[in-house]
């Protein structure tokens, strides 16, 4: 529907048979393409690129207004409180995960890090190489549990300091209830952090007044996976949070004043974001934020949910692919992974992009501990696979769609997969990795 926005929407690739066809890219939660106004808007901005907070011209004033706005624009778009909340910018949401890690020492001492079994790595490493952590469970669908989240909090007797959670999972698109935990972790006395990393470019996110029982303590998310590339982060995070305390990367723009053995740290955002900061990362952001709103995040929400549901409607009807997903429609975003049995998603990613140029993701998608539940292997299969080369390890097939996909895509999609179903013998042949004889 809106393939004009896109930059390389109408993209050819070249299939194994020779042919030329139209790109199709599922693979929306890795990265996206960008807005053809995100680019435009970096093309026009650079004759007066320049520092940001570092010289007195006049497109050095210009360089850090437009980056300064670039923090309303954020705040705006999540409903964020300018008094209250500070947006920091990094290079992603990694990046910001890993700093509000560092951040939170004192604050969780003593205290347990509730994250759960649906996260990315990077909502698990970063506070499990520092804190106690204990992880909610998924049940057989790959849900999250919140009665056993709700029941972790009982029995760690208040001493959960933070809930990490995502809005949606990489891997089945599944949206978590983040206001209704958000008020159980406050309830007990806790904080919560929400990955917005899968959902930010698909569906609206409230971080809600900061009285609302169920307000969210912290975001983060990326831009490149909301049609702006070029690099940049954002964390959203109440101001006193960063007041105190010595950021974890240091260097120039995060002082006040420095002597040789001395030195007074500047205000956030600026005491967090050491060396010279990603202005045309925050001027893509800004712009691609404008183009999400004025299309309206509800109406993105609806269009993909459309487009996800005449996907599965098609898929279940393909006998030996197996989906990992639970059909509730209103509970998901346009993410969707499968299996076909007689392939490993190996072979099956690289048949689909080689016979039908269709770019999906493959394996386990930075989400290790939830694929191998989805996949329901036992604890001890697991150590098995440790040091087994990538391609022998368990994983699946995902597909996952931006606001630019469209009907004709997933018929083409659904078309190969049913080729494939119907031809398994030929495509295992052709594929199998190691070849067969
Ligand atoms: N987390 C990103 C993905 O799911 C990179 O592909």
């Amino acid at each position: 529907m809106y393939k004009d926005l896109i930059v390389g929407s109408d993209s050819l690739v070249t299939l194994k048979n020779g042919n030329d066809v139209h790109y199709i890219n599922f693979d929306n939660a890795a990265t996206t393409p960008p807005f053809k106004s995100v680019i435009q808007a970096i093309v026009d901005f650079a004759p007066n690129y320049s520092s940001v907070h570092r010289g007195t011209g006049y497109k050095t004033i210009i360089s850090s207004k437009v980056y300064d706005d670039g923090r309303n624009t954020v705040l705006d778009f999540i409903n964020g409180n300018e008094d209250f909340h500070t947006v920091i910018f990094l290079k992603n949401t990694t990046d910001c995960i890993n700093k509000l890690s560092y951040r939170l020492k004192n604050f969780l001492k003593d205290k347990i890090v509730l994250t759960t079994y649906m996260e990315h790595h990077s909502n698990i490493l970063p506070w499990r190489n520092k804190y106690n952590v204990d992880y909610v469970k998924v049940d057989s669908n790959g849900r999250l549990s919140i009665d056993d989240l709700e029941e972790k909090l009982k029995n760690h007797h208040g001493k959960v300091g933070l809930i990490c959670v995502t809005a949606a999972s990489n891997v089945t698109g599944f949206i978590n209830p983040i206001h209704h935990i958000a008020r159980l972790a406050h309830n007990y006395g806790a904080k919560i952090l929400v990955d917005g990393a899968q959902a930010i470019a698909h569906m609206p996110i409230d971080m809600k007044d900061i009285n609302a029982p169920d307000h969210i303590d912290f975001l983060a998310f990326s831009a490149h996976k909301m049609y702006a590339p070029f690099g940049t982060g954002a964390l959203i995070a109440p101001k006193d949070i960063f007041i105190e305390g010595v950021p974890e990367y240091v260097g120039g723009g995060a002082i006040e004043f420095v002597s040789i053995d001395d030195v007074i740290w500047a205000n956030p955002p600026e005491k967090e974001e050491a060396g010279t900061p990603n202005l045309m990362g925050v001027l893509a952001l800004t712009e691609s934020i404008k183009i999400l709103k004025s299309i309206g995040m509800e109406k993105i929400d609806n269009y993909e949910k459309k487009l996800i549901d005449y996907a599965i409607k098609n898929l279940i009807r393909i006998p030996n692919l197996i989906i990992y997903d639970d059909f509730d429609l209103n509970r998901k975003v346009s993410i969707l992974s499968f299996n076909m049995k007689g392939f490993t998603h190996v072979e099956l990613a690289k048949i689909l992009g080689d016979e039908g140029g269709i770019s999906v993701r493959n394996g386990c998608f930075c989400a290790q501990p939830y694929v191998q539940e989805l996949l329901n292997i036992k604890k001890n299969d697991i150590q098995k696979y440790r040091r087994a080369p990538k391609s022998m390890q368990p994983g699946m097939v995902r597909i996952s769609l931006g606001l630019y996909n469209d009907f004709n895509e997933i018929d083409l999609l659904v078309y190969l997969l049913n080729k494939i179903n119907n031809n398994i013998p030929y495509y295992q042949k052709k594929y199998r990795n190691p070849p067969l004889d």
